[in-house]
């Protein structure tokens, strides 16, 4: 009979190490500081998904307050969608006004006018028009003063942005075999969604953490989905600085029976079963009958999941060493009917729940932590992503030092 060991991950990664992961890196103000520089400001980050810029004109503004500066992704006449930061080469005022952590327009002749004096910019980020041009001097040069690009590219639909004056790779470089396993998914087939965010008063890193094991869905969970998942991780595969990992279900638990009325009219829940042929074949590739959805991590900050019928991602974006907003997003097929809309609402009411069962450890963890009482964590094995996460952002703050 074979037996499955106990630590089965750190056999499978054992330069991860199986000690104990120290707190400083959670609370100091100084490391917040060096990640930012070393980590944030250098890595492709996942800021617009292209159905949100659909249309040639349209464009999308999303605040990166960890580097004082909001971008502009715009889809230009050519289709083409590019990223600028969002400040005006006049007097440097912000081309469009944000109105929240995340804005939206549409301009029909593809262009950006300042609101300030009405310069205006095309979606090639060129100064095209500057009202009283004349009365400015012989050092203003036209060409010269277009908007400031920020290097965007594109995967999958997820729009990307690199804040690094010249990225050390391109995204597909920077993805690897992670791009690879998690691609060919119809993520742009499946765009009825739903969307939460919120500001959380702990480090990014708790954030991510609580979202990146099953450890906690027996306890934590217990009123949104009671028993429902297997607390252990499947085929967990590491790729440079992301990570990735199966989350199966706990067969013997019997739907609720409104639960199961839903999951008879829409996939809509991870608990139910998937039956279907979405999922790239990189994906549960034992063809295991209890796999739930894929869990995985784009270092350094997005959570992207897969399932048949639904994807999701969790995304946390440091404010401070003690605030992170974080943005729940969750998409599935738009409902044909009624009793399909219903079904979903259903699962989503199920989803949400969960999500605040799990936000609401992270500000506890983190005042907890910030108290000095304990300088270490444990972790056990099934909670080796987490053991990643910290040994990546060590080694990269190490190699950039
Ligand atoms: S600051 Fe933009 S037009 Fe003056
Ligand atoms: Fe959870």
């Amino acid at each position: 009979m074979n037996t499955v060991s106990q630590h089965r991950w750190a056999e499978k990664y054992p330069h991860l190490g199986q000690g104990l992961i120290p707190t400083e890196s959670c609370v100091s103000e100084d490391h917040y500081r060096r990640e930012i520089e070393q980590i944030f400001k250098t890595s492709w980050l996942y800021v617009a998904r292209e159905e949100e810029i659909a249309e040639p004109g349209s464009y999308k503004v999303k605040r990166l307050a960890f580097a004082d500066c909001s971008v502009i992704l715009m889809r230009g006449k050519d289709g083409t969608v590019r990223g600028f930061y969002n400040i005006c080469s006049h007097r440097g005022n912000t081309v469009v006004t944000e109105t929240g952590e995340e804005t939206f327009g549409h301009s029909k002749a593809a262009v950006l006018s300042c609101r300030f004096h009405g310069w205006v910019y095309g979606a090639d980020g060129g100064l095209i028009q500057v009202p009283e041009e004349e009365r400015f001097y012989d050092c203003f040069e036209k060409a010269e003063n277009g908007l400031t690009a920020v290097h965007t590219e594109v995967w999958e639909g997820f729009v990307f942005v690199n804040l690094a004056p010249k990225p050390a790779q391109n995204l597909g470089d920077f993805l690897g075999d992670y791009g690879a396993h998690m691609g060919g998914f119809p993520y742009s087939d499946l765009t009825h969604s739903y969307k939460y965010h919120t500001t959380l008063d702990c480090n990014w890193k708790i954030a991510h953490d609580s979202f990146a094991e099953a450890y906690h869905v027996t306890t934590i969970h217990a009123g949104s989905f009671p028993n429902v998942f297997s607390t252990g991780l499947s085929d967990v595969q590491l790729f440079g600085p992301h990570r990735t990992c199966g989350v199966c279900l706990n067969m013997t638990v019997a739907p609720t029976p409104v639960a199961a009325i839903a999951q008879k009219h829409a996939r809509g829940s991870l608990v139910a079963k998937g039956e279907g042929t979405m999922l790239p074949p990189s994906i549960n590739p034992s063809g295991r009958g209890d796999f739930a959805f894929e869990l995985s991590v784009a270092f350094p900050n997005l959570l992207l999941h897969i399932s048949e019928g639904i994807w999701f991602t969790h995304q946390f974006w440091p404010l401070a060493h003690n605030k992170t907003l974080w943005e729940g997003k969750y998409y599935v097929r738009a409902p044909r009917t009624n009793s399909e809309r219903w079904a979903l609402e259903h699962a989503q009411l199920l989803q949400r729940n969960a999500w605040l069962e799990d936000t609401q450890t992270m500000e506890n963890t983190h005042r907890a932590m910030a108290s000095g009482a304990k300088r270490y964590i444990n972790l056990q094995d099934e909670e080796i992503l987490i053991r990643h996460a910290y040994h990546v952002i060590e080694q990269r703050m190490n190699a950039a030092e």
